[in-house]
């Protein structure tokens, strides 16, 4: 993982109040965490007030006209504006979200914004996500096959493709894991609700000839075991999936495979 220069101490003062703009009657006022490791400064929340009626629905829409407009040092990572891409996650209002389908309608009072919890923060919203894409690359997210490749492609029953439903939609947002318990205390050897989503992905894929490998791989009192059903990950996956039904599924094939 990549090395920061992280506070003195890890206390959060209170920042800047930014102007409100003038003439506007529908305003809002943001909260954001503002962390910058160049400074040596402690992190800081700072207020920035909105007009609301010149301003897009998504809390997305919202930090992009903070920056264009107010304060373009404020550092956030977006892409596709969609849902599709992961790369805004945050945490909105005390829950981790994707900021660009979130609407600002769903929350009350003043819109307190932070990075994913428990991760290292590159800048301000921006957090470290090297060690959770590693872990994401030590399932093998890949087809492992054996046997030689058929002519065409290697095909698969609507039955057996439908067992993908639910796996292959998510986004690597990393709102599951960052909002898991387990994986705050162990998350260097516990792999968390989003890997553990996608081994088994490639676990059930009736193409894949690796089982036995992908489940051998998960048998460690760290990697799989860590999970103790808080279901954090399900209640705050953006995309409605439920990461530890798919833990639960690969535990209970580690149990089918001793009997
Ligand atoms: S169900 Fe498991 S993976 Fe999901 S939040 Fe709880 S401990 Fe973490
Ligand atoms: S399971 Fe949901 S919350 Fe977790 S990384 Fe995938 S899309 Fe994001
Ligand atoms: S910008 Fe791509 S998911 Fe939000």
């Amino acid at each position: 993982m990549a090395e920061f220069k992280l506070p003195k101490n890890s206390q959060v003062t209170i920042g800047k109040s930014w102007p409100r703009p003038e003439g506007a009657s529908n305003v809002r006022a943001f909260k954001i965490y503002r962390y910058d490791p160049d400074t040596g400064q402690n992190p800081r929340i700072d207020t920035y007030f909105v007009d609301m009626d010149s301003c897009g629905p998504m809390v997305l829409d919202a930090l992009i006209k903070i920056k264009n407009e107010i304060d373009p040092t404020l550092t956030f990572r977006r892409s596709c504006r969609e849902g599709i891409c992961g790369s805004c996650a945050m945490n909105i209002d005390g829950i981790n979200r994707l900021a660009c389908i979130w609407g600002m309608d769903e929350i009350k009072g003043d819109v307190k914004i932070y990075p994913l919890p428990h991760m290292p923060v590159v800048k301000d919203l921006v957090t470290d996500l090297t060690h959770f894409y590693a872990q994401h690359a030590s399932i093998m997210p890949w087809l492992e096959t054996k046997t030689n490749e058929p002519a065409g492609e290697w095909k698969q029953s609507i039955e057996d493709r439908r067992k993908l439903d639910g796996l292959y939609e998510c986004v690597m947002c990393a709102c599951c894991s960052t909002s898991c318990p387990s994986y705050w205390w162990n998350g260097d050897r516990y792999l968390g609700p989003a890997a553990l989503l996608h081994a088994y992905r490639w676990i059930i894929d009736s193409r894949d000839e690796a089982t036995g490998e992908r489940l051998d791989e998960l048998e460690d009192p760290f990697k799989l075991y860590r999970c103790h059903t808080i279901m954090n990950c399900a209640q705050t996956c953006p995309k409605g999936l439920n990461p530890a039904k798919a833990i639960a599924s690969i535990k209970q094939l580690m149990v089918e495979r001793r009997l």
